[in-house]
């Protein structure tokens, strides 16, 4: 089965093709990102970084949120960032500001791109744990640590330097995102999502983000 995110038409047919083997879905990681891309409109008129990161895996979940719910107790995990504390995306009248989600070309920045998406993880994360736990699937947003060598960088070569600089100083936090697997693997370490691991790995469902109090209830 492919899915690329990039693409909502590729999202739809992988959910009808899920759905057609006719299998639990237990644990849901929406872990595929696109970091550092110089900017481009997908197939579908939106900025890549947002649909890749966000808006392809919010809507693969709600393509698969009755197959959740029938197979509960169940779990989705967002891979989010601490980077989401470093943007914002509403106006100044605190508004949600559209543009800054799926930007033009000349308001692009990559890396606030790849922030804001991430920032829109954690809000994803948080209300469709509001709405869906009360029927058993429970979501949480994890952080798996910072600038963990892995295939992120690889759109820019100047990251490429940067990620190779830090590996030698990021093995530990490798080693520390492990203890994350058990959230990964196991739906049923309780309906409420909570789970043994690493608080500093889990982003939290109330957090003060600027002048902004983002809230799962
Ligand atoms: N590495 C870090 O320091 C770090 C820090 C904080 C958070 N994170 C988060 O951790 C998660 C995993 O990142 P990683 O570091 O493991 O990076 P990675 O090695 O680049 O993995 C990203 C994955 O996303 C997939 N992907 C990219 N575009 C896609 C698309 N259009 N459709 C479907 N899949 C697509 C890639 O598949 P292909 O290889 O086939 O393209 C790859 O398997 C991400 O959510 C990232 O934001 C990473």
């Amino acid at each position: 089965m492919t899915l690329d995110l990039a693409q909502l038409r590729s999202v739809q047919h992988f959910a009808q093709a899920f759905k057609a083997k006719n299998v639990p879905l237990h644990v849901l990681v929406c872990n595929a990102a696109a970091f550092a891309l110089p900017w481009s409109l997908t197939k579908d008129g939106l900025e890549t970084t947002f649909q890749v990161n966000h808006l392809g895996h919010f809507y693969l979940v709600q393509l698969l949120q009755d197959v959740l719910c029938r197979s509960a107790p169940a779990r989705v995990v967002v891979v989010s960032s601490e980077s989401h504390r470093f943007t914002d995306i509403n106006d100044s009248s605190k508004n949600l500001d559209f543009s800054r989600l799926s930007p033009s070309k000349n308001d692009y920045w990559a890396m606030l791109a790849y922030n804001r998406s991430k920032l829109c993880n954690i809000l994803f994360s948080n209300e469709l744990h509001r709405r869906l736990s009360p029927r058993g699937v429970t979501s949480n947003a994890v952080h798996p640590g910072n600038m963990m060598y892995s295939s992120l960088h690889r759109h820019w070569w100047v990251y490429t330097l940067l990620f190779t600089l830090a590996r030698p100083f990021t093995k530990s936090m490798t080693r520390k995102a492990l203890l994350l697997v058990p959230l990964l693997i196991d739906a049923h370490s309780g309906n409420d999502g909570s789970v043994s691991v690493p608080e500093s790995l889990i982003l939290p469902a109330k957090f003060k983000h600027k002048d902004i109090v983002y809230e799962s209830e």
